[in-house]
């Protein structure tokens, strides 16, 4: 890609993207090594890349407190979530390799310092509940004792699982410049995109220049939809509905959380080291079950003194097609009850897709449930 200005875009968060990738040093045999797990090793390459600026390694305990605390690291700059690497034990070099699941070596490590932490602590601030049931704190509970912190240095990224997805901030920025974009809105996704997503983007890209749909696709719980149907699902409905010169697709190649509301800010942060000017916050955004209100993940933002985060959360009400309106709505918009709604919960939509039936437009395109039949199908036949 030739280089383009991109100052007219929105500063990376704390004012520099970080870029944490460099050669592979000298000796590194020797160094004693610490193999990741899958969400450390999203974490890792997030730093390589310069995803989670300011940040150039993993959390020392200063930072971590604070973090836990506050929402702000050390130096006072707003962040929302822990970015740890956890250990058994500190390491007795000053340098350690960091290797992937396989036990390929893929960083060094500049050791600073191991710390304790106190989970049922990080769990309550973070998650806000201590609920092992609680998909994001089952993993905390899960890892191990100690917190390992140090400044990172990635020789070998991550392969991407959608290569023609991958683009780091620096590369968004890039594209998002060469378009001649300023303000851009990130939509952050988990799922397949139905009609209230879509209603939540288009609205959101009739105020700013561009949209960047960044679906997540490191790790996410068993249940939802597989990243690989969801990228099919992405390309469709791209295709079909939304005007290409307006809209960017790219992966987040990042670990859910299901931190809800201090994952929204989190969110929110790396999609402005990507550029994102604007970012979208729904109905209970990043949430799982019933642990956060339905607009926890919009309040939370108040706790933030205004533009102190830079980039703006844009706030959607849960939102439904009306059949008396014959359009998409929100209890903002409709005058209508519950009966003219059309709400689908995630089990309605499985068992309609297990019997081979598309769920209806009013809340999926029929290209995009028709990939969802599909999936679904080879699912069950290979499980059969
Ligand atoms: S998330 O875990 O990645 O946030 P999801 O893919 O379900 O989950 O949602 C993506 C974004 O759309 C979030 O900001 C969420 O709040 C929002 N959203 C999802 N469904 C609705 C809806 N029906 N009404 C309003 N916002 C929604």
């Amino acid at each position: 890609m030739t280089a383009v200005a991109t100052e007219r875009l929105i500063n990376p968060h704390g004012g520099e993207l970080v870029d944490r990738t460099g050669e592979r040093p000298d000796g590194l045999d020797s160094l004693e090594t610490i193999a990741l797990t899958s969400r450390e090793l999203s974490d890792l390459d997030l730093l390589a890349s310069g995803a989670l600026s300011p940040l150039e390694g993993f959390m020392g305990a200063e930072d971590y407190e604070q973090v836990v605390a506050e929402m702000r690291l050390a130096s006072g700059l707003p962040w929302a979530l822990p970015v740890c690497l956890a250990v058994d034990a500190a390491p007795k070099g000053d340098r350690v390799a960091l290797a992937d699941e396989s036990g390929r070596p893929v960083a060094v490590l500049e050791v600073e310092g191991v710390f304790d932490y106190d989970r049922d602590r990080e769990a309550e601030r973070c998650f806000r509940t201590t609920d092992g049931e609680h998909p994001g704190v089952a993993r905390l509970y899960e890892q191990k004792p100690r917190y390992l912190s140090g400044r990172v240095t990635v020789f070998e990224r991550a392969t991407p699982a959608y290569p023609e997805l991958a683009l780091d901030p620096a590369e968004t920025r890039a594209e998002f410049a060469r378009r001649g974009w300023k303000r851009v809105v990130g939509f952050q996704t988990r799922n397949p995109i139905h009609r209230a997503h879509e209603y939540l983007t288009k609205g959101a890209l009739e105020t700013v220049d561009g949209l960047l749909v960044h679906p997540l696709v490191g790790d996410t719980k068993s249940d939802d939809v597989p990243a690989a149907t969801r990228v099919e699902c992405y390309r469709v409905l791209l295709d079909n509905y939304y005007p290409a010169d307006r809209v960017v697709l790219s992966a987040f190649p990042a670990a859910m959380r299901y931190a809800g509301p201090r994952e929204a800010v989190w969110h929110a942060i790396c999609r402005k080291n990507y550029g994102c000017s604007h970012f979208i916050v729904g109905r209970d955004h990043a949430g799982v079950g019933s642990y956060y209100g339905t607009y926890d993940a919009q309040l939370i933002f108040d706790e933030f003194a205004p533009h102190e985060l830079d980039i703006e959360p844009m706030f959607f009400e849960h939102s439904f097609w009306c059949k008396v309106c014959g359009s998409m709505a929100s209890a903002k918009t409709c005058p209508h009850g519950g009966d003219d709604h059309v709400f689908l919960s995630g089990t309605k939509v499985r068992e309609l897709l297990g019997r081979g039936e598309l769920p209806p437009v009013e809340f999926t395109r029929p290209e995009v449930a028709e990939v969802l039949i599909r999936a679904y199908r080879s699912a069950h036949e290979t499980a059969g």
